[in-house]
């Protein structure tokens, strides 16, 4: 029972998750390009008003005015942007914690890697978000402030580094999920500890009659900056746990990196189009090298099997030494193959998973009998072959020969007729 309410549980807030991220990402976005794209306004402006831009949508036109410090009189009713990122944090913690806390075991540990209880891989990955904002802030707050682009070369130094970090103590899911969720907790807490506070103090100074002090908007600026050009990579990290061949690699974390530049570059191309209406394609054939980088990067082997610790290479390729017993054997390829799975998968993905916690198999996908096997060939080969994203955190022990078998029998095509 609780492992459906468990599953709907997390649906729910995924649901929840997405849709918040929809309205901060949208409404952020919205707010960049109409900042960028303001123009002198025509005729005599109001007093203060420093840009205007007029749009057309949902059926009416929109006057838009910007005060560049603010209107002469305070208006009652002034609508802030804080809950759609306040929201989207709060749901993307709770399915962080549904998920990856309390299935620790299954999602963020790998004991290859650092065999963690799962308290503790819980209190690294809190300590990780809470430290990430705290470093972050006090690198904003040194001397670098005075020069955006030392500030953001070092910043994505800061970030690749604790991709690092995560990558050799969490399973590589955990590694790039946390990488994300430290951006996101950064972008959170810029709103909610500098932009919006900053605000509210120059709203109150203009209330009382002062003069409100320029460095707090130059301050919630900065941020900004740096939450826009986070925005693409951030929703990449969400989504590459879904792909093993993103995390499942010794070279997420320089993944996660090339990712950081690919989202500031396509950011580059939109900030620039929105302020001045050029379009640099330049930045599009930089991220395509970039991305092509990432795809060949998800294939290259690992340093610990260069570097002699670990599988060797001989073990992890593809390319079969030429024995003569595989040309023998090739009829048997197929029943070792169900013999690996059905010992080594078959607890979690059954009809009846006998796995503790899991109540059905995970994501429908079933590795009981051989035709289930035969049937998710090319699954079976891209969690557990080209990737080590199964079984997690190799809770069962797939040894490196066995994950070798497996690949023998796919390269074999044995029992796809049965297909
Ligand atoms: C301890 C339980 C467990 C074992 C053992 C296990 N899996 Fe999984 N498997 C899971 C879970 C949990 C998921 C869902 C992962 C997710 O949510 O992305 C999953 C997902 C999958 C998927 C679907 C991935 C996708 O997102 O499309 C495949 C394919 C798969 N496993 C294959 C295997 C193979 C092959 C083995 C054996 C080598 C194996 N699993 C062993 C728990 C297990």
């Amino acid at each position: 029972m609780w492992t459906y309410f468990a599953d709907w549980l997390q649906f729910g807030v995924r649901w929840l998750h997405v849709i918040t991220a929809i309205a901060w990402i949208g409404s952020s976005f919205y707010f960049i390009a109409l900042d960028l794209g303001l123009r002198k306004p025509h005729g005599a402006p109001l007093v203060g008003v420093g840009g205007e831009a007029w749009q057309v949508h949902g059926g009416g036109f929109y006057h838009i005015q910007k005060y560049m410090v603010a209107p002469p009189h305070m208006p009652e009713d002034l609508t802030w942007f804080k809950w759609e990122s306040y929201a989207t944090w709060l749901s993307g913690f709770a399915l962080l914690f549904l998920v990856y806390y309390l299935g620790a075991e299954l999602y963020l540990i790998d004991p290859a890697k650092a065999d963690l209880p799962a308290w503790g891989a819980t209190l690294i990955g809190l300590l990780g978000l809470g430290l990430g904002w705290i470093v972050y802030d006090a690198i904003c707050k040194s001397p670098l402030k005075n020069n955006d682009s030392a500030l953001l070369g070092v910043l994505f130094v800061y970030v690749v580094a604790a991709s690092f970090v995560f990558s050799q103590v969490f399973s590589g899911r955990g590694a790039m999920l946390h990488t994300g969720a430290m951006i996101a907790t950064i972008m959170t807490a810029n709103v909610a500890m500098l932009i919006i506070p900053n605000q509210k103090i120059v709203v109150a100074d203009l209330k009382a009659g002062r003069t409100p002090d320029p460095r707090l908007g130059a301050v919630a600026k900065q941020r900004s900056l740096h939450n826009n050009y986070l925005t693409l990579p951030v929703v990449f990290l969400m989504l590459s746990n879904h792909y093993p061949l993103a995390f499942a690699t010794e070279w997420n974390w320089a993944i996660a990196g090339l990712v950081l530049l690919i989202g500031a570059v396509v950011r580059h191309f939109f900030n620039t189009m929105h302020k001045t209406g050029q379009q640099l394609w330049w930045c599009w054939a930089v991220a395509g090298v970039l991305f092509a980088a990432v795809i060949t990067l998800s294939g290259a082997p690992g340093w610990r099997a260069a570097a002699g610790s670990g599988p060797t290479a001989a073990e992890t390729s593809l390319d079969f030494p030429a024995d003569p017993q595989v040309a023998l054997a090739r009829s048997s390829h197929f029943a070792e193959a169900e013999s690996i799975v059905q010992s080594r998968c078959s607890m979690c993905h059954a009809r009846q998973p006998l796995w503790p916690g899991i109540g059905h198999a995970p994501k429908a996908i079933l590795l009981e009998t051989g035709r289930d096997i035969v049937l998710n060939a090319s699954l079976i080969e891209r969690q557990a072959v080209r990737s080590h994203a199964m079984p997690p955190g190799n809770i069962t022990g797939l040894e490196p020969a066995e994950r070798l078998a497996l690949a023998r029998w796919i390269e074999s095509g044995d029992g796809t007729w049965r297909r």
